[in-house]
Formats: structure tokens, C-alpha cells, sequence
């Protein structure tokens, strides 16, 4: 027998255990759950909440007006009937997401229009940028814009969090783990909150100004990894997107509508290596990967980049 072959031997398992396929390949099914989405009535909440829903998860969608809500939940159910997708139930909430009391209250009632699920998965999007010179800033406008992108952030994930481990105390079933000092800790393997931040939390755009929006973003992402450390305990993953320009209605709005939109856009374009700005559909894979459990679990605290490349430079 050749050297070779003996090394073959003595690799290969006496006992080959061999894993199941849903141990190896993750899967993306959303199937049982509870997705809040925040800013649903906008533009990249608008693609991300169809892949949602195709991927089987009930939907909660907040924002700040009830009537573009609506509207949002019927393009969705028109989206499902027309690609014959299994339907699934889907609520809105009007919510200001800067009033903390607010987004308690309605994270508390999604149950009850659930068949009461707890949201186990969040795609908060809601936020707004403004373009001002830092000098000329009026000191409640900027605060108005960090209470929203920032703080409205935070208060979505404490909801959220503080519903899941009130279970504890309701539920005995649901698994737990015992930390060093012998405390029982609930424990919640499926939790994934995905927060959107955006490159402006690690570049300054340019030409247009709009520090408080930078400022916020790169707020979000540090929120992002505080509470990823500190929730790690409970099972629950906090993640974010960093998305570059993308090509909204709104942005797309903005470039149309403004007399300076045909250099802005010339201007933004040069700067980004793909030479384009995205299209929504192309942070659904990123939201995936991060809301799964099987593809994800080890991610968590990470701010994904999406930016065709723009913060290499
Ligand atoms: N569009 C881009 O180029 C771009 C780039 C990077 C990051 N982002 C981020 O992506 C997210 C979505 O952006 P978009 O392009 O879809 O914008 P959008 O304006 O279309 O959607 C944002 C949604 O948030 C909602 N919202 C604003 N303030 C709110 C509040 N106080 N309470 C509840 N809801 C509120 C708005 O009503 C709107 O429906 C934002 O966080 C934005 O900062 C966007």
C-alpha cells in the first residue's frame, strides 16, 4: 500500500457522521414569524417588505401616517396575489418612532393582530436625511433628526427586547442558559434585528451637507455593536445595513426635481466604483442573510456595507 493511500485511510472517519442538509445549507424561510418593518411606507422598506413576505413572514409595518400605510399593505397583498404566494397576515401602525412611549405601546399590541407571535425579527428602516450647512443648522431640527435616526433606533430595539424577555416570566417552556454567577438567562436563538444605518456613518457626503444625517448614521452603527455585546447573552443578534446611495422614488425625485439633480447624480455616480447608484432589490440579500438564524448566527454587531464599493476610495 502507497504512502498516499494510508494517509487516505487514517483521514477518513471510522464513523462518518453525516450532517443533515438543513445543518449545512441555511435557509432564508421566514415561515412562523413576526417581521416588524419601520418606515414601510418608504422606499427601500417597500422591496424589502415583498421579499418579506415571499419568504413567508407576517408582517408588522410601521411609519408615521396611517393612510400610506394602507396603501403599502394593499401593494403587498397585490404583490402576493399576483406571484400567487401564500397569503400572510400583515398589520400597520401609525408611529411616530422618535416617541418612545409610543413605539412601547405598539410593539406590545402586534401580538394581539398575530395570533399572538412575539416579533422576533426587526427591519428597521424609518429615518430622513437633511441637507444643511453645520453653521446654519437650527439646533431643533438637528435634534429633531437624531431623535428620529438615532434615538428612534434604540427605542425600537428596547420594545422589542424588553417584549421577549417579559416572556421569561410567562412562559416556562422557552430554552434558557445559566451564565458563570449560575443566573438562568432566557434565551431567544431566532431574535435578529436589522438596523439600516448608511455609509454616511463612516464617510462625509459630498457635495451636499448634512452633518446631523452623518452624525446619526454613525450613531446607529455604534448602537448597533453596543447592544449586539450586550444582548449576545439573550441569543438576540443586532446587525446593519450600510447602504450607499440608492435610487428611490425619493432620490429619484430629488435628482428630477432639483435644477442642480443632473450634476448631483453625475457627481455621486463618479464617486462610486460600480459606477451606479443601487437598486433596492439589492439589499434583500443582506437582510436575509442577517434575519436568518441558520445562515447567521455568528454575525451579530457587524455593520454590512453595501455601497458599490464607494467608501474604498
Ligand atoms: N435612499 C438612500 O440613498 C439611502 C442611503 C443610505 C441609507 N438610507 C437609509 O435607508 C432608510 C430608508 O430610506 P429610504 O430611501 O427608503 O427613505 P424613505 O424616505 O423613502 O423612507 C423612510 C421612511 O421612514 C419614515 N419615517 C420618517 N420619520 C419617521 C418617524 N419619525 N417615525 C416613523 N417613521 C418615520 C418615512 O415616513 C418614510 O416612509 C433610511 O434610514 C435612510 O437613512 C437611504
Amino acid at each position: 500500500m502507497s504512502g498516499l493511500s494510508q494517509e487516505v485511510r487514517s483521514a477518513t472517519p471510522i464513523n462518518p457522521s453525516i450532517p443533515s442538509l438543513a445543518d449545512v445549507v441555511p435557509s432564508f424561510r421566514l415561515d412562523g414569524h413576526v417581521t416588524i418593518i419601520t418606515g414601510a411606507a418608504g422606499g427601500l422598506a417597500h422591496t424589502l417588505s415583498q421579499a418579506l413576505v415571499a419568504q413567508g413572514s407576517q408582517l408588522a409595518l410601521m411609519d408615521l401616517s396611517h393612510e400610506s400605510l394602507e396603501n403599502t399593505r394593499r401593494d403587498l397583498i397585490h404583490f402576493q396575489k399576483q406571484n400567487n404566494l401564500p397569503e400572510v397576515a400583515i398589520s400597520i401602525w401609525a408611529c411616530d418612532i422618535s416617541n418612545a412611549d409610543e413605539v412601547e405601546e405598539v410593539v406590545r399590541a402586534i401580538p394581539g393582530e398575530h395570533n399572538g407571535i412575539i416579533p422576533q425579527k426587526l427591519v428597521h428602516t424609518a429615518g430622513f436625511c437633511q441637507n444643511i450647512n453645520a453653521h446654519e443648522y437650527d439646533a431643533a431640527k438637528a435634534q429633531k433628526l437624531v431623535n428620529v435616526n438615532l434615538l428612534g433606533s434604540l427605542y425600537i430595539c428596547q420594545s422589542m427586547a424588553r417584549q421577549l424577555l417579559a416572556r421569561r416570566t410567562r412562559r416556562k417552556s422557552i430554552s434558557t442558559d445559566v451564565n458563570e454567577s449560575g443566573e438562568v438567562l432566557p434565551h431567544f436563538p431566532e431574535a435578529s434585528f436589522v438596523l439600516i444605518g448608511s455609509m454616511s456613518g463612516l464617510i462625509v457626503n459630498t457635495p451636499q451637507p448634512q452633518c446631523a444625517y452623518n452624525m446619526s448614521k454613525a450613531g446607529v452603527i455604534h448602537l448597533v455593536k453596543s447592544l449586539a455585546a450586550e444582548w449576545a447573552k439573550y441569543g438576540i443578534r443586532v446587525n446593519a445595513i450600510s447602504p450607499g446611495y440608492i435610487a428611490t422614488a425619493l432620490t429619484k425625485q430629488v435628482i428630477s426635481q432639483s435644477p442642480e439633480g443632473a450634476a448631483l447624480q453625475k457627481e455621486w455616480t463618479n464617486r462610486i466604483p460600480v459606477g451606479r447608484m443601487a437598486e433596492p432589490k439589492e439589499f434583500v440579500g443582506s437582510m436575509l442573510y442577517l434575519l436568518s438564524r441558520s445562515a447567521s448566527s455568528y454575525t451579530t454587531g457587524e455593520n454590512m456595507v453595501v455601497d458599490g464599493g464607494y467608501v474604498c476610495w
